[in-house]
């Protein structure tokens, strides 16, 4: 039977495309931002199934007497949908786990070796000069060493897992972690509660959910507890960080860097952290920017769309 399946923003035309091609209405709205929640609720009505992002604000007032069957968020992070609502009016809500564990982890790698290296303002000072300048032993601002230290993870999930993984093994580093749970990975991983990780780590990257409990871990106090010398990595959601207090520490030196691609209220920056200069290194929300990862979340959204159209259950549901 034909459904009718609303598509927020820019999506690869070949998704679209398999949709239509099984038999469904496609209503493609193009919306260069996130949609607010009115607007997703007048777009929906009579709707079957919504294919959404993460800047989509799918809140209660949506899911009023909806007759969405599903909304697939091309996205594993689902704070922006109100999913107990969603439950409630019978809506299925999907994510997009596992296809962009590789590409995150990879993500927060980068921002670490960024910090560490202060990539960004050597690839300026070139770029400034046309030159290297000549070569001084005694080079400042000198690097801290990644190799062998002792990374923290917040949140020993699949991305979380994906980053430890490749501190242990690529860069001989020590593992520490925060999980509700000891968990087993197959190499050395040492479970801590928030503030012991805080105060051994010499990078600190952040991977837990964004909810009620996490919002704003990392302030003030905790960021008392982190070593002068320490990084901090966020790859995970804006929220984990209250930014003010972040800038203030990086400002005065009670850490030494920050690797951030994600942001408090976002698409804004906090313009203390733009201050901060070559102690934070900036990207804009990529962590699952490669071509193969977009498109296999695009896929995997559409995969549970045409499932759950079809009668059967969805593949990577959101649990209540
Ligand atoms: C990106 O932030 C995601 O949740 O997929």
């Amino acid at each position: 039977m034909s459904a009718k399946i609303v598509v927020t923003q820019p999506v690869h035309a070949e998704i679209v495309e398999r949709l239509r091609a099984a038999g469904h209405e496609v209503v493609d709205v193009g919306s260069p931002q996130g949609l607010s929640a009115s607007e997703l609720r007048t777009l929906t009505a009579g709707a079957d199934a919504l294919l959404s992002q993460l800047t989509d604000r799918l809140t209660a007032e949506v899911f009023e007497e909806t007759s969405l069957k599903i909304v697939a968020t091309i996205a594993t992070g689902y704070d922006n949908i109100d999913v107990k609502a969603a439950s409630a009016a019978g809506v299925v809500v999907t994510r997009t786990p596992g296809v962009l564990t590789d590409a995150t982890a990879d993500l927060a790698m980068t921002l670490m070796l960024a910090v560490a290296r202060h990539l960004p303002s050597s690839d300026a000072s070139v770029r400034a000069s046309g030159s290297t300048g000549p070569f001084k032993l005694l080079y400042e601002p000198m690097g801290i060493d990644i190799s062998g230290a002792t990374i923290g993870i917040v949140g020993l999930g699949r991305i979380g897992e994906a980053v430890a993984r490749r501190s242990h093994f690529g860069f001989g580093m020590r593992v520490l972690y925060t999980a509700r749970s000891t968990h087993s990975v197959g190499f050395p991983a040492e479970r801590r509660s928030l503030e012991e990780l805080l105060a051994e780590a010499d990078v600190v990257s952040l991977h837990a959910p964004l909810n009620d409990e996490t919002r704003h871990m990392i302030n003030v106090d905790t960021l008392s507890l982190m070593k002068p010398e320490a990084i901090l990595i966020n790859t995970g959601r804006g929220g984990l960080i209250k930014e003010v207090d972040l800038a203030a520490a990086l400002q005065a030196g009670v850490i030494a860097g920050a690797g951030l691609d994600v942001f408090e209220n976002e698409p804004d920056v906090h313009p203390d952290l733009l201050a901060s200069g070559d102690r934070v290194v900036l990207t804009p929300h990529v962590g699952s920017a490669t071509a193969k990862t977009r498109l296999a979340m695009a896929s995997l959204a559409a995969d549970n769309i045409l499932a759950v159209l079809a009668g059967d259950p969805p593949l990577s549901p959101v649990s209540v």
